[in-house]
């Protein structure tokens, strides 16, 4: 008697599954980034305001945790659902080229998803982003014109927009997200099977409506600075 042994379709191994874990991630990505759009508005009311706040961010729920604990957490969770996001973005990507390869005879001339395309640019885009915001508001290595006081960041803002260069970095970087958020969301209405006639316009009115919440909340703050009213 021969017994045959197959692998079981887990999340991780079948294509819906990797896909689910990428909307997972990304939606646990979006709503960090929707609170800290939300929290950074607060540079609109007045200096005391806005670094109080950061300074809340690093005593969440402290007592009973000590300082930055809860902080910690949040930043871990947010690494790994990164972690999650990139590798199955990488590995979705790969698969999908490999079956297109497959089914055609040459490869030069096969038709890129324009879809597919600003996602995988836009996300080497907010990815080199992230890293370059870290070197400036969280690390302090990179503070042209003004000098990184990690105490006071309302002022390292209001420094940093003083460079109308760095603006345009913002407003290139925050365009990206937003075209990331807004075909996000197509994606995982896609998955889910509700990209019919009935649900395309509450889709594209969902996806348009974050996308530029997220946006306008983000680029008002370095516009805000430049026309002299945040200082
Ligand atoms: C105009 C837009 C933005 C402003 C003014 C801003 C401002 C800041 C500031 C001041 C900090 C340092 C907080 C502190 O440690 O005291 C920070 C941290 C951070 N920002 Fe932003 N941010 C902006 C957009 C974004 C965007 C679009 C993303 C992600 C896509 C992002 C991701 C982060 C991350 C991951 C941190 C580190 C958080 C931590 O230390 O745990 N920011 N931001």
């Amino acid at each position: 008697m021969t017994t045959t042994m197959t692998a079981r379709p887990s999340l991780y191994t079948t294509t819906i599954g990797r896909k689910v874990l990428m909307a997972g991630s990304g939606a646990f990505i979006l709503l960090w980034v929707t609170a800290h759009m939300l929290g950074n508005l607060k540079v609109w009311l007045n200096r005391p305001e806005f670094d109080s706040y950061a300074h809340f961010l690093r005593r969440m729920l402290s007592p009973p945790f000590p300082n930055t604990w809860v902080l910690w957490i949040i930043r871990i969770l947010l690494i790994a659902a990164f972690a999650v996001h990139v590798y199955f973005a990488i590995t979705l990507g790969l698969r999908s080229r490999a079956a297109r390869v497959s089914r055609y005879e040459y490869t030069d001339h096969v038709q890129a998803d324009p879809a597919a395309l600003t996602m995988r640019w836009g996300g080497l885009t907010l990815a080199a982003f992230i890293i370059f915001h870290l070197m400036m508001f969280t690390w302090g290595w990179i503070h042209p014109g003004y000098s990184f006081d990690k105490a006071d960041p309302y002022h390292n803002v209001v420094g940093a927009f003083g460079e109308w260069w760095m603006v345009v970095i913002y407003a290139v970087a925050l365009f990206a997200l937003a075209m990331h958020v807004y075909h996000g969301f197509w994606s995982v209405f896609q998955t889910l099977g509700l990209n019919n006639r009935r649900w395309d316009r509450v889709i594209r009115v969902w996806a348009t409506g974050a996308s530029v919440f997220i946006f306008l909340g983000f680029i008002s703050i370095p516009i805000g600075v430049a026309a002299g009213a945040i200082s």
